[in-house]
């Protein structure tokens, strides 16, 4: 009984755990709909939103990077239980960002140009294709059928994340501020993994005093 009861509420705060996640993933978006009804955007809207629907999508990233070694750090599971969830919303935020992109910036008439024109928006363009497969091969099933292979084509992650931080950075006009701040926070969460990689594990003596 007390057992029952105790899985219960675990089953209820992980719920309740889901449920925040997928809220405050949502803030960037509501915001923007509120900014947009308020007609809060400025003299370029289109920019704005483009900007702010690519933040969204990278900070996603990072966010969904960090469940791991908070698994790690405190030996909780909930976080793993989120991190595919981030990962979409992270995807769906980069989605709305090419589209807005197109609708707002370049127009849908010859979209190779469009997509080839500078090489930050190539970058842009890698992580995008990037996310993709990861994207559509997210379920419980394709992470069955693909078995070992699934853990080496999501390890893509890594590359994904440097190219949209190159993406970011490049694309910045004047203060980089910003883009080495996310830059030190994303070379942190993938030192972190590799200091924790079986390759770097096996390459220190255990009883290294
Ligand atoms: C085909 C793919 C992509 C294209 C064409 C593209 C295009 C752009 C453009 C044109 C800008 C600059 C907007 C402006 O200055 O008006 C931008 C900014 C940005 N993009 Fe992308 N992007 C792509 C993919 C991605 C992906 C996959 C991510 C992240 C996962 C991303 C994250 C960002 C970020 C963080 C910014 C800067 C936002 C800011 O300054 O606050 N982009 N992108």
């Amino acid at each position: 009984m007390v057992a029952a009861e105790r899985t219960n509420n675990s089953a209820l705060w992980m719920v309740g755990f889901r449920l925040t996640a997928a809220l405050l993933a949502s803030v960037p978006l509501l915001r923007l709909l509120l900014e947009i009804m308020q007609s809060q955007l400025g003299p370029d809207p289109g920019e704005v939103v483009t900007k702010a629907l690519g933040l969204a999508a990278f900070q996603l990233l990072l966010v969904t990077l960090a469940m791991t070694p908070l698994r790690k750090i405190t030996g909780w599971t909930g976080w793993i239980r989120v991190r595919r969830m981030l990962g979409l919303f992270s995807f769906f935020y980069a989605v709305l960002h090419v589209l807005a992109f197109l609708q707002f910036i370049v127009g849908w008439q010859d979209l190779w140009a469009s997509f080839t024109k500078r090489p930050y928006i190539i970058l842009g363009m890698i992580a995008f294709t990037g996310m993709v497969p990861l994207a559509l091969t997210s379920t419980k099933g394709m992470m069955k059928r693909l078995g070992r292979r699934w853990k080496v084509l999501h390890r893509t992650i890594y590359i994904i994340a440097l190219a949209a931080w190159a993406h970011f950075l490049w694309q910045a006009r004047s203060d980089i501020g910003e883009m080495v701040a996310y830059g030190t926070v994303l070379l942190f969460l993938l030192g972190w993994r590799l200091f924790w990689s079986p390759v770097f594990r096996h390459a220190v003596p255990p009883n290294r005093p």
